[in-house]
């Protein structure tokens, strides 16, 4: 209820016509564990130490100013995929072409207006078979439009889904990507591998929005028991919105999806690519989750009847906060126990 409160008052606003601010905030870069499955953790680098990094959500016009610290051992940079950058170019960040990487200690701000809405991304440039395919280096950067479409406006549950793959076999060594020949052999959705991860849940007659995103390889989304209307395609508003029951994406590919939830009962959704739902080889894992009606009572056999539930993990209770940077407690990694690195103690530039 509180949710709704907050996400109709946010809608409100929007609708008003709420001024430009300027945001400010920091992101650092460091090297931590990221448990995706039971037994298969990964060597990230993690923005605040998160996979997927910290929401970050704004207003259209905002002026977004992101400073970057680099607490890892190699080179990074953040491009802030699909914002226009109108005279502001030299914020693209990539490296060489746009700016000099921000080496190991260093840091750089970012500055620029959120010229493009809707379901954005901010993902690091460098080597990015490696850095965005196997280290976590995507988050979502999400921009509210001044005059949303009708659509949008009756949501109850703003929820984010970030699909990606892992290589075990590269999986504890930084600097390596396997490519060309690179096997793919863990799958997740925001850093877990089923059944690792959460339930989504909804109550009937809830307005769910789900923001797909496939930061690293092709995923074929489907949920059970309805349609969904696509409505958003990498942001933009689509003319003709359209009803579907499975959802390609291909890599750097976002949808946004209305779904009325009419259906009670515990659905599951999955990536339809059979190999994205196994995990180390092992079939019913990966790419998988379930939406649970709260209305339903768990059966005795059900695979997640007394899981300890997180509700931030698709991000839903930070989506109903007002504009900024929202860490998740969920997405952390940990640091590793043996080898110590040097590593910045001030924020000085
Ligand atoms: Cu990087
Ligand atoms: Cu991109
Ligand atoms: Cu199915």
């Amino acid at each position: 209820m509180k949710t709704r409160m907050i996400t109709l008052a946010a809608a409100l606003l929007t609708s008003l016509g709420v001024q430009a601010e300027l945001r400010q905030f920091e992101l650092t870069i460091e090297e931590v564990d990221l448990e995706v499955a039971p037994g298969f953790s990964s060597k990230v680098w993690a923005f605040n130490g998160q996979v997927p990094g910290p929401l970050m959500r704004v207003q259209e016009g905002d002026e977004v100013e992101v400073t970057v610290f680099n607490n890892t051992t190699l080179n990074h940079t953040i491009h802030w995929h699909g914002i226009y950058q109108t005279n502001t170019w030299q914020m693209d960040g990539v490296p060489e072409v746009t700016q000099p990487a921000i080496e190991p200690g260093e840091s750089f701000t970012y500055r620029f207006v959120a010229d493009k809405t809707g379901s954005l991304w901010y993902h690091c440039h460098v080597n990015t078979a490696e850095h965005i395919d196997l280290r976590g280096m995507w988050g979502p950067l999400i921009v509210d439009p001044k005059e949303p479409i009708d659509l949008e406006k009756e949501v109850t549950r703003d929820a984010v889904l970030f699909f990606s793959s892992w290589d075990s076999s590269v999986a504890q060594t930084y600097g390596e990507n396997a490519v060309p020949g690179r096997e793919l052999d863990y799958f997740s959705i925001n850093g877990k591998s089923h059944p690792y991860n959460q339930p989504l849940r909804v109550r009937e007659g809830d307005v769910l929005r789900l923001r797909l995103y496939a930061p690293t390889s092709p995923v074929a989304f489907h949920l059970h028991g309805h349609d969904v209307l696509v409505t958003h395609k990498d942001g933009s508003a689509l003319p003709a919105p359209y009803w579907a029951d499975v959802v390609p994406l291909q890599p750097g590919e976002r949808y946004d999806l209305i779904v009325r939830m009419n259906n009670p009962g515990i659905w599951m959704v999955h990536d339809h690519i059979e190999e994205n739902t196994t995990a180390g080889g092992k079939e019913m894992g990966g790419s998988m989750l379930v939406v649970e009606y709260e209305e339903i009572a768990k059966p005795d056999f059900y695979m997640w009847k007394d899981i300890e539930f997180e509700p931030d993990f698709y991000m839903v209770e930070s989506m109903a906060k007002p504009h900024g940077l929202h860490n998740i407690e969920a997405f952390m990694g940990v640091e590793p126990a043996l080898e110590r690195r040097p590593r910045r103690t001030s924020h000085s530039h």
